[in-house]
């Protein structure tokens, strides 16, 4: 082992950087025995020098100002764990030009600006490791960007976001509302600092936009696929769809069809007792399929600081050995490869759970299946309940909830159907879709 410290600096200390260097302080011979030489934490960049973090940073590493990382000849690599777009990426950059090896966790800025910032660290010799960005403690990066590389993956089916998947866990299963269970989400750590997006299926999204470029050498925008989250979800559905046999998972989903990419963001029936059905709490999970290996599996702690921690400080190690660079050649090697075109929405086949509000008078129940079967979507089962309020549709009718589970069909068909079936004045809106998982 060599004696010379290897010296970093941590931007940004709030969940997550705080963990790490908890961790750091705390174990400087296994980090040091991992890495074939110590590691010290020479600066920690923070906001508000006040604020209590639960770690014991030795005096004169804390400052406010990242001009002082930025400029230190010595920082050798910067663990970059600030949120959002502005400042992240100029001071990523920064980090970058003034010849720092860069660790970071935030999915939104590589997601965004992952282009750019990855030619700028190779133009300048530097890597950027980001296994903390997907998945928090779960080692996929490297599963995706490594481990796979003998492989054509054709298949991600993934629980990405633990807010969400905590927040659906406690609303099924707990019966806490779903602000209580997001307020508990923040105070865990979990949620990011605005939890618009773990909610709104953004940050699921973000994710699956890195594994897809690793996995299948495509960078596809965010806004190019079907993206929705779990914050207009209601708990009838979720009780429905338990009626039925299935749970509610937010799922990102990447696969190849017919040499096309399938790719959404979207919560989604999954069947009882299969896998991504038993994953619960802030637990990620993400089935992985290659054309060598099949199907593997992949779950654990998706969010929270030391899972995210444990990441970071693996790719803290990886930098000082040179094996962050993997990931990168792995980036590369796309360069020389077709990338595959993204199936049009239309043309995507699924099975959908549907419900509408509909007037509970005869002939409603044809007229929808009618419309069903004209656009050639099949019928599998169907849940009406008696109403149990007094009559509400203004014209002596009861409104009550129609849930329908169809046969496989395409996107495309489906849409065709709601257009007819808004024209209806026995259906009232919003009605309800979600597509199901087999
Ligand atoms: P956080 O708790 O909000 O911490 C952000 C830290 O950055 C705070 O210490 C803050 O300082 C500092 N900061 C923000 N803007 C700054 C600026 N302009 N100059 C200097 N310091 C600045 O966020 P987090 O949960 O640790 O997340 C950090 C990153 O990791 C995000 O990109 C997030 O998406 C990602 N991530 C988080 C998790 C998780 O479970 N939390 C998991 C995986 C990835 P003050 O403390 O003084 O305000
Ligand atoms: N807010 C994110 C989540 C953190 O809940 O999954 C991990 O990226």
């Amino acid at each position: 082992m060599s004696d010379s410290a290897v010296q970093v600096a941590i931007v940004g200390m709030g969940t997550v950087g705080s963990g790490v260097a908890r961790v750091l302080l705390q174990h400087p011979e296994r980090i040091a025995r991992r890495a074939g030489r110590p590691v010290r934490l020479k600066r920690a960049v923070v906001r508000d020098l006040e604020k209590l973090r639960g770690v014991d940073v030795p005096a004169g590493v804390l400052t406010t100002d990242v001009a002082e990382v930025v400029k230190d000849r010595d920082v050798q690599v910067a663990i970059h764990l600030i949120g959002g777009i502005h400042p992240a990426r100029e001071i990523l950059l920064d980090l970058l030009e003034s010849g720092k090896d860069v660790v970071t966790a935030n999915k939104a800025l590589l997601c965004e600006h992952g282009e750019e910032l990855f030619a700028r660290a190779k133009s300048l010799g530097r890597t950027i490791a980001f296994e903390a960005a997907v998945a928090g403690g779960i080692p996929i990066i490297a599963a995706v960007g490594q481990c796979m590389a003998a492989n054509q993956i054709t298949a991600i089916s993934a629980i990405l976001n633990g807010t969400t998947n905590y927040i659906l866990t406690q609303m099924i299963r707990e019966n806490r509302t779903y602000a209580e269970a997001l307020k508990s989400a923040q105070q865990l750590g979990y949620a990011e600092a605005d939890p618009t997006f773990d909610v709104d299926g953004t940050d699921a999204a973000q994710k699956l936009v890195i594994l897809t470029q690793l996995a299948f050498g495509v960078r596809v925008p965010l806004e190019a696929f079907p993206r929705r989250g779990i914050d207009r979800l209601e708990l009838a559905d979720a009780r429905y769809a338990a009626e039925l046999g299935y749970t509610v998972k937010l799922l990102a989903v990447s696969k190849l069809v017919g040499g096309q990419l399938e790719m959404h963001v979207l919560p989604t029936l999954v069947r009882h007792h299969t896998p991504l059905a038993e994953v619960h709490g802030a637990f990620n999970a993400i089935s992985l399929t290659g054309d060598v290996v099949g199907e593997t599996w992949y779950s654990g702690s998706g969010a929270g600081q030391l899972p995210t921690a444990s990441a970071v400080l693996g790719d803290l190690i990886d930098t000082v050995v040179g094996r962050a660079r993997l990931t990168f050649q792995h980036l590369e090697i796309w360069n020389d490869t077709p990338p595959f075109a993204l199936q049009p929405n239309d043309k995507v086949v699924s099975r959908y759970y549907l419900r509408f509000h509909v007037e509970d008078r005869p002939g409603v129940l044809a007229d929808i299946t009618a419309i069903l079967g004209r656009n050639q979507i099949s019928i599998a089962s169907v849940i009406q309940h008696e109403a149990t309020q007094p009559a509400s549709a203004g014209n002596g009718h009861a409104i009550v909830p129609l849930v329908i589970m169809t046969h496989r069909t395409t996107e495309g068909h489906l849409q065709s159907a709601e257009t007819e079936l808004r024209k209806l004045s026995s259906v009232k809106q919003p009605s309800v879709r979600m597509p199901v998982a087999d």
